[in-house]
Formats: structure tokens, C-alpha cells, sequence
């Protein structure tokens, strides 16, 4: 499944990808927030890690007006790496040598058109393996 959530800062760009994925007929599960009313990017950041966990197959989408608090939260969970991207080339190297499970945009910034580039990269693009694999294995220091 993919799942996707944002605070207020990121949810006008969160509705247009869901449109976008629902246009694309990708199934996917929308975690709030609801409105562009104020709420704080921790909440929703820690729902989406927890759901994404629930599966390693499962993929997420976490925006925040700069894409850099969501992130931080983000990746304090353990097997959680999230990948803020502001171009193709990051949206295809956090998969492709990172094996990100989680897309992170920055809401404010991030043109609508792109943002659309970005996740359907990400979602097309498989992890390389490899040496790639016992880098990442090496992030990890809760084990
Ligand atoms: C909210 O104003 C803003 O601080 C938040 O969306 C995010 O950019 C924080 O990193």
C-alpha cells in the first residue's frame, strides 16, 4: 500500500498527488492531514512511519512546507528511511541505492508537475542490491 501524509504546509500539494494517483488508478491510503488548518508535522510523520513498517513492500509520501521537519521525524524509526527529493535524480537514487520506503517533498516549494515526476520515479525504480545492501544495513545503529 501506499500511504500518504502531510501537515497544513504540505496538504495542497498531498491533494494534488492523490488526484494524481487516483487519476494513474494507484491505489492508496491518505493519513491526514485533512485541511490546510494548522497542525504539527510529528503527528503525522510518526502515523506514516508506523504504517509503512507494517509491511516492507508497503511505500509512503510525507510532505511538510520544507519537507525537513516531516523527515527528521520520520527517520527516527528504525527501518524507516525517508528520502526528501527535489529533483528526478533523488527521487530515482533514494530507491535505486537507498531502498527509501518513503518519498519526503517539500510542500511550499515544490512545483505540482514535478512532485508528480518525483513519486511516479520513485514508485517505478527498484533497490540496485549489492554493495548498496551493506551500506544501508550499516544506518541502522538500533538493532
Ligand atoms: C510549518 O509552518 C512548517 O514549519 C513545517 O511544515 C515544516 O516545514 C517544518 O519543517
Amino acid at each position: 500500500m501506499i500511504y500518504l501524509a502531510s501537515d497544513h504546509a504540505g496538504f495542497e500539494l498531498k491533494s494534488s498527488l492523490a488526484k494524481f494517483l487516483r487519476e494513474q488508478k494507484i491505489e492508496f491510503t491518505d493519513l491526514g492531514c485533512d485541511s490546510p488548518e494548522r497542525c504539527d508535522y510529528p503527528d503525522f510523520g510518526h502515523k506514516l512511519a508506523k504504517k509503512v513498517l507494517e509491511n516492507s513492500e508497503n511505500r509512503g509520501i510525507g510532505i511538510c512546507g520544507s519537507g525537513l521537519g516531516i523527515s527528521m521525524t520520520l527517520n527516527r524509526h528504525a527501518g524507516i528511511r525517508a528520502a526528501r527529493a527535489v529533483n528526478l535524480d533523488d527521487a530515482e537514487l533514494a530507491r535505486r541505492h537507498n531502498d527509501a520506503n518513503i518519498l519526503v517533498l517539500a510542500g511550499r516549494t515544490t512545483d505540482e508537475k514535478l512532485a508528480e515526476e518525483m513519486l511516479a520515479k520513485f514508485l517505478a525504480t527498484e533497490f540496485e542490491g549489492g554493495r548498496h545492501s551493506d551500506r544501508i544495513e550499516k544506518i541502522e545503529i538500533n538493532k
